[in-house]
C-alpha cells in the first residue's frame, strides 16, 4: 500500500507523549522468551510490523505466543531445543533485526530454514552475519552478492573468538544467540560501543554473559528461565518528538518513560550539545533498563561537529538529527556514517536529496554529512521521497514545523514497522500530518 503524507507548518507543539515500546528490546523479548523454559510475560511490547514479524517467525516454529494487544504478550517458551522446523520460508518483512538475529538462532538448529524479507531487506548486506557464523560451523547460503534469501542448513556449532569488524548490535546479538547453541565458549570483542540490550536481557533470563573489557563471553548450552520483561519507550521514536519540541517556535513537550540506556541515547547528548533544552526527569530503572521522562522546550540550536564515538549509539537518529541541524545556526558536520548507507534506505543519499528539495544547504560525502542550517524558516515547502524508509518519513514530517509551506512526504506506509501511532501522537501535540 502506498501512503503519502501532507505535513503543514504550525507554530507550537504542546502536551505529553508516551512513545511506544522499544523496537530492539521487543524483538529480543520474543526471541529469548521463545527459547526459555516457562512462561514469559511482556508488557510495553511494540506493536509494530517488525516485531510482529519476529513473533510470527517463532509461532511458525511451533512456539505458543499469545498476543493480548496493548503491548501485552505471553510467551510459552519452547526451551533451548524446542523449536520446530518451519513449514515455509520465514518472511520478516522490512526487519533487519529479525533477519540477522534469527540467522544466529537458526544456524545451530537440527533443521533447515529459509529467511526472506521485503524488497528493501533483500538488498541489505548479510555476509557480516553469515561469515562469522560460518566460522562457528554454520552453513548458510546467500545470494551471489551476499543478500537474502538466507538458506540456513542447521548444524552443530562450536564456539570461537571473534572481533567485530563493524560496531553492530545486530551482528553481536546474532553471535551471542548462536553461542547459546554452540559447544564451548563464544568470545566476541567489540571495537566500538553498540547497544547492549541482548546482554542485559540474556542475564535477565539467567544466562551468564561475562564481560571483560570489550570482550563478551557466552558458554553454550545454558538454559534460559522465563521472566517478566518490561519494555521501556523507544528513544529512537522519542527522538522525533524531542526534535519537534526543540524546533517548534512555541510550546513544550513532556515525553514519558523513555529508554535512556547509555548505549542508545546519545541523541539527547548531541542535541544538548547543539543547545537543546532537554531536561531529564525521574531517571529510574525499569526491567533492567534505565528510563526517564524528558521535558523539551523550543531552543535556538547551533551547529556542531558530532563526535564519531557517538555515531553507533545514535545510529538510527541521524535522519532526525539532520533535520535539527538544518534548523541550527552554523555548520553541523558528522563523519564515520558509512553504516547509514545500508539501513532501510541509503540514509545519506535519501536525506541529502530530501533536504536539498526543501532548500537546505547540505553535502553528503561517502560517509559524512555537512549541513549549513539557519534560524527561522529552515525549509521551503515541497515534495520529498522517503524511499519506504520509516525514519526518513517521520523526519521530514517533523521538518514541516519550520517550513514555509506544506511538505508532502511520499511512501510512508513503513512507519508502521516501528511507530504505528506516530501520526496520531503527532496530531495530538498539534502537528499537522495528514494523508495526502
Ligand atoms: C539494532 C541495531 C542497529 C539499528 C537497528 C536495530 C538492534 O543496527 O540500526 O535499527 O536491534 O540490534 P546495526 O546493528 O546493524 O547497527
Amino acid at each position: 500500500m502506498r501512503l503519502d503524507w501532507q505535513c503543514a507548518p504550525v507554530d507550537a507543539v504542546r502536551g505529553t507523549v508516551r512513545v511506544p515500546g522499544d523496537k530492539s528490546i521487543s524483538h529480543r523479548a520474543i526471541m529469548l522468551g521463545a527459547l526459555a523454559e516457562g512462561t514469559t510475560e511482556v508488557s510495553g511490547f511494540l506493536e509494530g510490523e517488525d516485531c510482529l514479524a519476529t513473533m510470527r517467525a517463532f509461532q511458525a516454529m511451533g512456539v505458543e505466543i499469545v498476543h493480548h494487544g496493548a503491548g501485552r504478550v505471553t510467551i510459552h517458551g519452547a526451551g533451548l531445543h524446542g523449536l520446530r522446523a518451519p513449514a515455509a520460508p520465514l518472511d520478516v518483512g522490512n526487519s533487519g533485526t529479525s533477519m540477522r538475529l534469527l540467522a544466529g538462532v537458526l544456524a545451530g538448529q537440527p533443521f533447515d530454514a529459509v529467511l526472506v524479507g521485503d524488497a528493501s531487506l533483500m538488498k541489505r548486506p548479510m555476509r557480516r552475519v553469515t561469515e562469522p557464523l560460518a566460522l562457528m560451523g554454520a552453513e548458510i547460503v546467500t545470494s551471489d552478492v551476499g543478500t537474502a534469501p538466507l538458506v540456513i542448513h542447521g548444524r552443530p556449532l562450536h564456539g570461537m573468538d571473534y572481533t567485530l569488524p563493524v560496531a553492530s548490535a545486530q551482528l553481536k546479538s546474532a553471535l551471542l544467540l548462536a553461542g547459546l547453541f554452540a559447544e564451548g565458549t563464544t568470545r566476541i570483542t567489540e571495537t566500538g560501543v553498540s547497544r547492549d540490550h541482548s546482554e542485559r536481557m540474556l542475564r535477565g533470563f539467567g544466562v551468564s554473559v561475562e564481560k571483560d573489557g570489550a570482550t563478551l563471553a557466552i558458554r553454550g548450552g545454558q538454559r534460559l528461565s522465563a521472566c517478566e520483561v518490561v519494555v521501556p519507550g523507544d528513544v529512537s521514536s522519542a527522538a522525533f518528538f524531542i526534535v519537534a519540541a526543540l524546533i517548534a517556535r512555541e510550546g513544550a513537550l513532556l515525553l514519558e518513560n523513555v529508554g535512556m540506556n547509555p548505549t542508545r541515547a546519545a541523541v539527547v547528548e548531541i542535541l544538548r550539545a547543539m543547545g537543546g533544552d532537554i531536561e531529564i526527569l525521574h531517571a529510574r530503572e525499569a526491567g533492567g533498563e534505565p528510563v526517564a521522562d524528558l521535558r523539551v522546550r523550543p531552543s535556538q540550536l547551533h551547529g556542531i561537529a558530532i563526535d564519531e564515538a557517538l555515531v553507533p549509539i545514535a545510529i538510527d537518529e541521524f535522519p532526525i538529527l539532520f533535520i535539527a541541524a538544518a534548523c541550527a545556526e552554523g555548520e553541523t558536520r558528522a563523519t564515520a556514517l558509512h553504516e547509514l548507507r545500508v539501513k532501510e534506505s541509503d540514509r545519506l543519499a535519501t536525506m541529502e536529496a530530501g533536504l536539498r528539495a526543501l532548500g537546505v544547504d547540505c553535502v553528503a560525502g561517502a560517509d559524512s554529512m555537512t549541513i549549513r542550517g539557519k534560524a527561522g524558516t529552515a525549509f521551503t515547502g515541497g515534495t520529498v521521497e522517503s524511499h519506504g524508509d520509516h525514519r526518513i518519513a517521520m523526519s521530514f514530517a517533523t521538518a514541516a514545523l519550520r517550513a514555509a509551506a506544506p511538505i508532502v512526504v511520499r511512501d510512508c506506509a513503513n512507519v508502521a514497522t516501528s511507530f504505528p501511532s506516530f501520526q496520531a501522537l503527532a496530531q495530538g501535540v498539534g502537528m499537522v500530518v495528514g494523508d495526502a
